[in-house]
């Protein structure tokens, strides 16, 4: 697939989806394929990986009109700090320049009102769907799963996607979203695209940019941690990992090796095997995590 297609096309930015809507039926009279990738903004080339996904397999599709649409939106009832939601990072002109780089036909920065027309709820509606809500960030972050259902569910009502692109990175929640997908839009597929790393290998997000210079230095080892691990499994591996983060600074909330698809920790068998971790340096929550194939 080539990525790096550039088109000279401008994005076009809407308030509502509602406003989307009508105006896609304008321009595609006979319906279009809908492509989406949601965000919460402060986008950076991870995102956009996501995005020229979109747009090449859009561009593949050959004899009916396509719509490559992005939302961005800081959803509260995924947030479990407080202080984490009121700081979150808001860069919408740069985000929209990036999109209209990336071959985004549309930028959807919906309203509270649009998103939660009851009022936004205090705490998300439950949801259990066993180790994969439950595990790894699910107990770290209690409700974290919630909202981010929740959301997304919301999400595809609005937007009738055909595909839905969500990255690596966060892939506990890629697992969450194909498990609310399989439940919920069976006609809905989901692509998901590899995390994308800054060259010492810290995986890009959107949190990074609240590390100092001198944390930015360090940030790097977790990744260093997770591939030792991911070399080599046996439980003194793990701690000695553990161990070496912590004496760098770092306070690791955890460090585990679980099953690619169910998130189940052991035994071990011939599935694919993942790290994940999730680790504070200074006041900035970073998760990681790679493959041990
Ligand atoms: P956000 O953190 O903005 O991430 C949006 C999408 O970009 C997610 O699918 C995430 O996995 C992906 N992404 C982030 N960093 C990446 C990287 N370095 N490489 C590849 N992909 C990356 O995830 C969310 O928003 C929200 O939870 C959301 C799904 C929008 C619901 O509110």
């Amino acid at each position: 697939m080539d990525l790096g297609v550039k088109r000279g096309k401008k994005t076009l930015k809407f308030e509502r989806f509602s406003d989307w809507r009508t105006d896609i039926q304008l321009r595609y009279s006979d319906g279009a394929k809908v492509l989406f990738v949601p965000t919460m903004g402060a986008l950076h080339q991870g995102h956009a990986d996501l995005v020229r996904t979109a747009r090449a397999l859009a561009d593949s599709i050959v004899g009916e009109p396509t719509e490559v649409v992005v939302s961005i939106f800081i959803n509260p009832t995924q947030f479990n700090e407080e202080q984490d939601f009121a700081t979150y990072p808001m860069t919408p002109d740069e985000d929209v320049q990036l999109l209209s780089e990336a071959g985004a036909d549309a930028v959807v920065f919906p309203t509270l009102e649009e998103m939660y027309p009851g009022g936004v709820p205090l705490v998300a509606e439950p949801v259990d769907y066993g180790t994969l809500t439950a595990s790894l960030e699910g107990e770290m972050r209690p409700g974290h799963f919630d909202g981010v259902v929740g959301v997304v569910r919301t999400l595809f009502e609005l937007t009738q996607p055909h595909w839905a692109f969500f990255g690596e990175k966060d892939w506990q929640q890629l697992a969450v979203i194909r498990q609310l997908v399989a439940l919920e839009f069976e006609s809905l597929e989901v692509v998901a695209v590899p995390t994308r790393r800054e060259q010492d290998g810290l995986a890009m997000s959107s949190r990074n940019q609240r590390l100092s210079a001198e944390l930015r230095m360090l940030a790097p080892q977790l990744h260093d941690a997770l591939l030792r691990v991911a070399a080599d499994t046996r439980p003194a591996v793990v701690e000695a990992a553990k161990k070496s983060l912590e004496a760098a600074g770092f306070e690791v909330e955890y460090l585990s090796v679980a099953r690619a698809d169910t998130l189940e920790s052991g035994p071990l068998h011939q599935e694919e095997m993942r790290v994940f971790a999730a680790v504070r340096l200074g006041g900035v929550r970073l998760i990681d995590n790679v493959s041990c194939m």
